[in-house]
């Protein structure tokens, strides 16, 4: 809770600066810009000095990658998704104060300065080390940027830094055969020297800090963080050898750069520099200032870890108060990909579903990963618009209006003497906002959120109990203070809902004919104020227009399967002689039964045509034992004898196997004698 007596002077809300080397999708909503946005919104609504930092991240191999990859220069990349990153803000009403950018002079400015400060203080050490070179480029390679086979799964062009097939964390050592993306040269270990914040010296303040003072923190980022400091914190290099970033400012440094987790966020710092050049130290450097991160749960050691080491190595700035990162959200079912196309696109939200940002921020704030990683599905969404939205909120918000223009001529009618009933419903929306708050002060914002809607909840509840359209005849005096109250919840509902459903509100204050309320207001509309015509905040989605995005999403998983067949990578060249020594032949099943206590193994009895012969073969999940007895089959017989769950295997029978595991047995197109060579 805001503690009233200690209220902080300001607010500074930042939320991370998402690369610009792709547009944002739903994850990115769900996970940091909508929790951010309901932040400040509500903060400004109770009328506190907020600013809403964003900004995108422009700096880090990735970005040069794209570029490498598709012919453009790293400018270019930055330059096209920062713009549609920023309209896609925009248009859901994201309310930052300032969006800018990294490769801005001002943030270059800000970083070197900060780098140099550190530096000139003697907060750095230097040290050498060996890293991958590129001698025909003549440049040192990011782990990204050499490839080879995966130590680990075999797999071809795995990253130095990672194999995207088996997953494993990889260093570029470990590589075999390792190569250059840029030129393909085998890369050579070549010396170099980095600057590292040796965040060891850290460790005793980042745990009294975190640990003790902070134990406030969302329980996963309070875990993370502990997590970190229990295994000991190590130095970090905060410099590149890249040309792509901000050059180190130290002479002799050129050809490096600092390390993009150094320099985005400083961002922070240089965009609100930007966004107010005269009076920014207010709400960096005043401990009355209250500095809040809103950050996804892959951003947590940089926020609660490095960034504080910097800060606290420079001296001068205030910490974070707290940094509520969110978890993960999935789409129907599977991890949001940016390579394989997996997400929903805001862009192509907007264009696709147009007027129904609000439905979107509504959904993912409902269904935020706030906890644990959480899914998004089409038909919840369809769901949550429909019963929630459309049932909920639009009918009691309909109901009021439309029978206050039918038997009030669409004027708020007279109060007349409060029931029980009416008194206990109109106390419920002060406390429904206290609750509220508390849940947002918290950063509950799906508690948040429902508590909002418990109040559209208890309007249809009011409604019915006291079914004002049945007492027109008998009791006009009644209909009016019953809609009188339920008018009031309508206002009250314009308020409390701001944060989360914006244009909803503007729409609803239009229908009200209200302007701005303030978040405390207690009588909201007078007696004969006059409202404009009532129409639906919210309409039902049909399955039609779910299933246009459903279809898109299994195209997008069609087009997976089919790239990833192309992408089998040809395994390197064999000699004929090779292949020659290899005896593949045409053979006959002629019994064949299940392996005991396996679910894969067949073992089969093969006449080759020069004798009968065993050979266990992992089938078992596309043949039945009676589907294949008698059937020709091709078989590699001179494969090394092995043994398997304890019966020996005489061969290989062979078979086709596909990007998903599927497999079939290879059969000659017509029957051929047993023994019959294949070559
Ligand atoms: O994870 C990311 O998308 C980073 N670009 C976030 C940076 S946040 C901040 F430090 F700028
Ligand atoms: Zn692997």
């Amino acid at each position: 809770m805001i503690d009233v007596k200690n209220k902080p002077e300001r607010y500074l809300v930042t939320s991370a600066l998402p690369y610009a080397n792709g547009p944002v999708h739903i994850g990115h909503l769900a996970g940091v810009y909508i929790p951010a946005d309901i932040y400040s919104r509500y903060l400004r609504l109770r009328g506190y000095d907020v600013k809403f930092i964003g900004g995108s991240d422009e700096h880090g191999v990735p970005i040069t990658i794209k570029a490498l990859k598709s012919g453009i220069t790293p400018q270019d990349v930055v330059d096209k998704y920062h713009t549609i990153i920023k309209e896609s803000f925009e248009r859901f009403g994201i309310s930052f104060d300032i969006y800018s950018r990294t490769t801005s002079s001002i943030h270059h400015e800000t970083a070197a300065a900060f780098f140099r400060k550190l530096y000139d203080d003697g907060k750095f050490v230097e040290q050498t080390t060996e890293q991958f070179y590129d001698e025909e480029t003549g440049q040192f390679l990011a782990d990204r940027y050499i490839v080879g086979a995966c130590p680990k799964c075999g797999a071809e062009n795995a990253y130095g830094d990672q194999c995207e097939v088996c997953g494993s964390t990889l260093s570029p050592a470990e590589l075999i055969n390792p190569k250059s993306t840029i030129s393909g040269s085998v890369p050579v270990l070549k010396k170099t020297s980095h600057w590292y914040l040796p965040l060891e010296k850290y460790q005793s303040f980042l745990e009294k800090w975190i640990l003790e003072e902070h134990r406030e923190w969302k329980p996963n980022v309070y875990g993370q963080c502990k997590s970190w400091l229990d295994q000991g914190l190590q130095p970090r290099a905060v410099s590149r050898d890249l040309s792509w970033g901000v050059p180190v400012p130290v002479e002799g440094a050129e050809g490096k750069v600092l390390y993009v987790w150094f320099d985005a966020p400083i961002g922070y710092i240089s965009n609100t520099k930007e966004l107010l050049p005269d009076s920014w130290e207010l709400y960096w450097k005043s401990s009355e200032s209250k500095l809040v991160h809103f950050i996804g749960k892959d951003n947590i050691v940089f926020h609660c870890i490095v960034f504080p080491s910097m800060l606290k190595a420079h001296g001068e700035y205030i910490l974070p108060d707290n940094v509520p990162a969110n978890e993960f959200l999935n789409l129907e079912g599977e991890k949001i990909s940016t390579t394989r196309n997996w997400a929903v696109w805001l862009h192509e939200y907007l264009d696709e579903m147009p007027g129904k940002e609000d439905v979107l921020r509504y959904v993912l704030c409902a269904n935020a990963p706030e906890s644990k990683d959480n899914d998004f599905t089409w038909k919840d969404y369809q769901t949550r618009n429909n019963s929630e939205l459309v049932a909920i909120l639009g009918n009691f918000v309909n109901r009021a209006m439309t029978l206050t223009w039918k038997y009030f001529a669409g004027k708020m009618p007279a109060v007349g003497e409060l029931t029980g009933l009416d008194r206990e419903v109109l106390a419920e929306i002060p406390n429904i906002r206290k609750e509220l708050e508390n849940y947002i002060e918290t950063y509950k914002f799906r508690e948040a959120l429902k508590k909002a809607m418990d109040l559209a909840r208890l309007g249809n509840k009011y409604l019915a109990d006291t079914e004002p359209w049945k007492l027109l005849e008998s009791d006009r005096n009644r209909v009016a203070t019953v809609l009188n109250v339920s008018l009031q919840i309508c206002a009250a509902l314009s308020i409390i809902l701001e944060p989360f459903l914006p244009f909803t509100v503007i729409r609803l204050r239009k229908m009200l004919n209200i302007g701005a309320l303030k978040w405390d207001s207690e009588n909201f509309i007078e007696e004969g104020h006059q409202f404009s015509e009532p129409e639906l905040l919210f309409e039902k989605i049909d399955d039609n227009v779910i299933n246009f995005q459903t279809d898109k999403l299994a195209k997008t998983k069609t087009e997976n399967l089919i790239s990833a067949k192309k992408a089998v990578p040809q395994k390197s060249s064999v000699t004929f002689d090779d292949f020659g020594k290899m005896d593949i032949r045409t053979v006959t099943v002629v019994a064949a039964e299940r392996v005991p206590k396996t679910d894969k193994l067949l073992k089969l009895t093969i006449e080759t045509g020069i004798d009968r012969r065993t050979i266990v073969s992992g089938i078992a999940e596309y043949y039945k034992p009676e589907d294949i007895t008698g059937k020709q089959v091709t078989v590699l017989l001179n494969l090394e004898p092995r043994t398997i769950k304890g019966v020996e295997s005489q061969g290989m029978i062979l078979m086709s196997r596909d990007v998903s595991g599927k497999m079939c047995l290879l059969q000659p197109s017509e029957i051929m004698d047993n023994g019959s060579e294949i070559g």
